[in-house]
């Protein structure tokens, strides 16, 4: 094991793991990439150096600055690692429908925290518009931008893709992935194209969101929108499959108590969509489901004891 000068170093590089007990009769074997191993606890530790680099370069933000971000949670603690590290202060707005735990978390790394209704994008309330008019007001702040810098998917592009490609030696059928900003899988979905073509991406949508509409609530964090992002390339994506609050929630809780990977609810929609592309499968090569981050952000709600 290498010794790391930061924590930032330890990012990425996250294990391949084949599922063997959920789902059944597949024809295709399913892996999952478990990005709740990343330092900050999921996917997005990969994007927060990044877009706080591109923000410096663009002269956005100066030495001692604050970083201003909306965030589902994950992104802050991705943020707040690098901005630790850099010397950098954080301010986060976070829906109201985010679990108490990752607000909790985003505190715990010095954040201040603001939470905003859970409301669509075109309502002043909205966190991506709180965002932006803070990071208008606080001085020496900057808006980081997840949902329109290429910095998001070009981490992926990086990093994720190619770490698919040489952990299946190229043997990669299919990937998929949810999208909240699309950073994930338009990174990793036009890297995988460029090795191969033929990679399928499929995108796993939960039902209220916008990529298999119509727009609705829902519960799924951190996939699924009401608009599409700048982020997101959306001809990347071959097809999307919808998946339901309760199915995704179900499928968390049986990874976790029959695989032994605590992961979150946007993950077990993630898998209960591979599970059914691997049913019918036809082609050669493994189906590879993105786990996006750790169970401990939902020991409130989603591994409630009664549930
Ligand atoms: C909890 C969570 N974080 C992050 C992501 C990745 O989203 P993005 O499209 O913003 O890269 C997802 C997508 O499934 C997610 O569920």
């Amino acid at each position: 094991m290498p010794i790391y000068d930061t924590v930032l170093e330890a990012v990425g590089g996250t294990p391949l793991i084949r599922l063997h007990r959920v789902g059944g009769p597949e024809r295709a074997r399913v892996l999952v990439k478990l990005e709740a191993l990343n330092p900050g606890g999921s996917i997005k530790d990969r994007i927060g150096l990044a877009l706080i680099r591109a923000a410096e370069q663009s002269g956005r933000l100066k030495p001692g600055g604050t970083v201003v971000e909306a965030t589902a949670g994950n992104t802050g603690v991705g943020l707040a690692m690098a901005a630790a590290v850099l010397g950098y202060q954080c301010i986060f707005v976070v829906p109201d429908k985010m679990s108490p735990d990752k607000i909790r978390l985003l505190r715990a790394y010095g954040a201040r925290v603001e939470i905003v209704p859970d409301v669509p994008r075109d309502d002043p309330q909205n966190y991506q518009q709180v965002a932006r008019r803070l990071a208008d007001s606080v001085p020496g702040a900057a808006y980081m931008g997840q949902f329109e810098q290429t910095a998001n998917p070009d981490a992926h592009y990086r990093t994720t893709g190619p770490e698919i490609w040489e952990a299946t030696h190229g043997q990669v059928g299919a990937v998929v992935a949810g999208a909240g900003t699309g950073g994930t899988i338009s990174g990793i979905g036009r890297y995988l194209k460029d090795q191969n073509p033929g990679v399928e991406v499929i995108g796993a949508d939960p039902v209220g969101s916008i990529f298999t509409g119509p727009v609705a609530p829902f519960l799924i964090e951190g996939m699924g929108e009401d608009y599409y992002p700048d982020t997101l390339d959306a001809d990347l994506v071959d097809r999307w499959e919808a998946c339901s609050d309760e199915e995704a929630f179900a499928m968390a809780r049986q990874l976790a108590r029959h695989e032994g990977i605590l992961v979150g609810g946007s993950s077990g929609a993630i898998v209960a969509v591979a599970l059914k592309a691997a049913r019918d499968w036809e082609k050669p090569g493994w189906i590879v489901a993105m786990l996006p981050d750790t169970g401990r952000n939902y020991l409130a709600n989603i591994f409630r004891e009664d549930s």
